[in-house]
């Protein structure tokens, strides 16, 4: 589900860049030379340009859903971002990818907007090598639907997760959590690994 202006504007601002890069330094997981690594959900890029320098990965993809944000990241990014980013419109239900070619997969707040997000984290695991990570920044509905959220966001309103549900899935999907920050009432920060 595509963001509406009121999301669009707490995402695409440097707070938001402040926290991202806050949270990309928390991830403990080395990204080996040469690997392939996607971000799904890029919005308007900002996260993919702090993965580039952190992790310097041999090719960094990133799409999001839409197109808008896709447009707004080809100016974002500065021309040797662009070079080193592929960036395109995609949907994370159905990924340009054969199975087990990528190394890594971060989604920051994506897992949340899917409808289905369990058919979203079945995709990643599909397009992940065995060994591949998946980051996950994700929020529980206490957080993005109370009174005022409601109100100013727009989210799936149904099929929502919480703690145990994310984790039963995760677990169904063959990833296993290997680093994990979560606030119960709040939402989750964690590294899953695909069994091998
Ligand atoms: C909360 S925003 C996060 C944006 C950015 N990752 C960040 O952290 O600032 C969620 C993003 O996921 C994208 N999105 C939603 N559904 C999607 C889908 N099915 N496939 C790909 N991207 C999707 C939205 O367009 C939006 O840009």
């Amino acid at each position: 589900m595509k963001l509406n202006w009121a999301e669009r504007l707490i995402v695409n601002n440097p707070v938001r860049v402040m926290i991202q890069r806050q949270i990309i330094a928390w991830i403990d997981q080395t990204v080996a030379p040469g690997a392939r690594v996607l971000e799904v959900g890029c919005g308007r890029g900002a996260g993919a340009c702090l993965l580039l320098e952190k992790f310097q990965p041999a090719a960094l993809h990133a799409l999001d859903l839409d197109r808008r944000m896709i447009h707004q990241a080809l100016t974002y990014l500065t021309p040797e971002q662009r070079r080193r980013i592929s960036l395109y419109v995609g949907d994370v239900f159905s990924l340009p990818y054969r199975d087990a070619v990528l190394d890594g997969v971060f989604g920051f707040g994506v897992l949340h907007h899917l409808p289905d997000w369990q058919a979203g984290l079945r995709e990643v695991a599909r397009v992940l090598k065995p060994g591949g990570f998946y980051f996950l920044e994700e929020f529980y509905p206490q957080f993005y639907q109370n009174f005022l959220a409601k109100r100013l966001f727009l989210h799936p309103e149904h099929n929502r997760f919480r703690s145990h549900d994310l984790r039963q899935v995760l677990e169904d999907c063959g990833l296993s959590l290997r680093q994990c920050l979560e606030q119960k009432q709040l939402g989750i920060l964690a590294v899953v690994t695909k069994e091998g």
